[in-house]
């Protein structure tokens, strides 16, 4: 029985992480949901975005599976994500991007990960008002931080039988922040000379993403390229409702979708949960549970290669619930 603690989140959240438990639990893999609250439901009822309870459970768990969380724009609370990263030191934010069956893209051969750096760069949330008209906002770039972000991707090359290993950057501008993320890459790469390196700018990189992704294979890179260059790949793969994440640390780990919580679409019983299924599959592998993680994976790709039963966003016209079900079928007959 494995304890894990669910965040269902807001907007699409709960809809997504309903339909995933009820997936994962058709398996029959035993896992007690530790619900808990964290975002806008967090504050109305206990007025903070992480009450203690959920850090209780956190710390307990050491897993958690999340759905979206809204953060509000330009004002009002910082990022839940970014606190739970930052809290439990999640440093490597794996982000794959491959092709599904029968999802019609530009491109049928896209196979890359991005290995995004979580807890420094802007996102240390460092920003001072000089005066009315003036913000310092602060790239926050430490050589502890660099090494280990280096070393997670080039040791999940190693572990997924990946050939190269990529640095973004924009060291050409930013010399000293970018220019000790690179530094810290060409250090940790001479410990793995049988891992191929490259070098790429990022304004660079998106551009040969939206020309040519098959040349790319795992890119590591600062917290900000990875988060925007990350929803790019996502559309390369079919959109946000397939992006599918994982937040790794030495000892705790987070599993998530790319995406937002989708207010837009939120209770229309539309939402597509395979990003947050997938990312519920990384943590069945993170788990050691490869055999119920490729039954349910399975079960996924069948439904999409059938494309009878598809949410909108995959030019569908069925519900979550529909969605759902049809995986429950596939998983209930094997
Ligand atoms: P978003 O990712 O929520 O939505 C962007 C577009 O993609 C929308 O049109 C939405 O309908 C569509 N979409 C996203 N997920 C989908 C799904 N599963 N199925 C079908 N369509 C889907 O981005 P947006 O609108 O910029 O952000 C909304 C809120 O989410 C904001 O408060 C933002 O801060 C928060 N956010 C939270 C994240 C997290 O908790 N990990 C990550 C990104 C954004």
């Amino acid at each position: 029985m494995y304890n894990i603690t669910l965040i269902k989140g807001d907007g699409i959240g709960p809809e997504i992480s309903d339909a995933v438990v009820d997936i994962i639990d058709s398996t029959g893999l035993k896992i007690n949901w530790d619900e808990c609250l964290a975002g806008l439901k967090a504050v109305e009822k206990f007025n903070c975005t992480i009450p203690i309870e959920t850090i209780n459970s956190i710390e307990k768990n050491r897993v958690i599976l999340k759905a979206p969380v809204t953060t509000p724009i330009g004002e009002g609370f910082r990022s839940i994500n970014v606190e739970i990263r930052k809290r439990f030191n999640l440093y490597a934010n794996i982000r794959p991007s491959k092709n599904y069956p029968n999802i019609k893209t530009p491109f049928d051969n896209v196979d890359l990960v991005i290995i995004r750096e979580n807890t420094e760069d802007i996102y240390a949330g460092i920003e001072n008002r000089i005066d009315n008209n003036t913000i310092h906002g602060i790239k926050l770039t430490t050589k502890d931080a660099s090494l280990k972000i280096a070393r997670a991707a080039f040791n999940y090359a190693i572990k997924n039988k990946r050939n190269e290993v990529c640095v973004v950057t924009k060291a050409n501008i930013s010399k000293l922040a970018d220019g000790l993320f690179l530094d810290c890459f060409r250090e940790v790469a001479k410990n793995y000379s049988n891992i191929k390196t490259r070098e790429i700018l990022v304004d660079n990189l998106c551009m040969q993403l939206v020309q040519n992704p098959s040349q790319f294979d795992v890119l590591v890179m600062p917290n900000l390229y990875g988060d925007i260059v990350s929803d790019l790949c996502a559309g390369l793969i079919g959109g946000l409702g397939l992006a599918k994440s994982a937040n790794i640390g030495d000892d705790c780990a987070m599993f998530e979708a790319v995406h937002g919580s989708a207010p837009d679409i939120a209770n229309k019983g539309i939402a597509n949960p395979s990003a947050l299924l997938g990312s519920a599959v990384m943590m069945l592998d993170y788990l050691g549970e490869k055999t119920c993680a490729r039954k349910i994976e399975q079960a996924l790709f069948e439904v999409l290669r059938e494309g009878r039963v598809l949410t909108p966003d995959l030019k569908g016209n069925s519900t979550t619930k529909e969605f759902k079900d049809e995986i429950i079928k596939k998983i209930v007959k094997k």
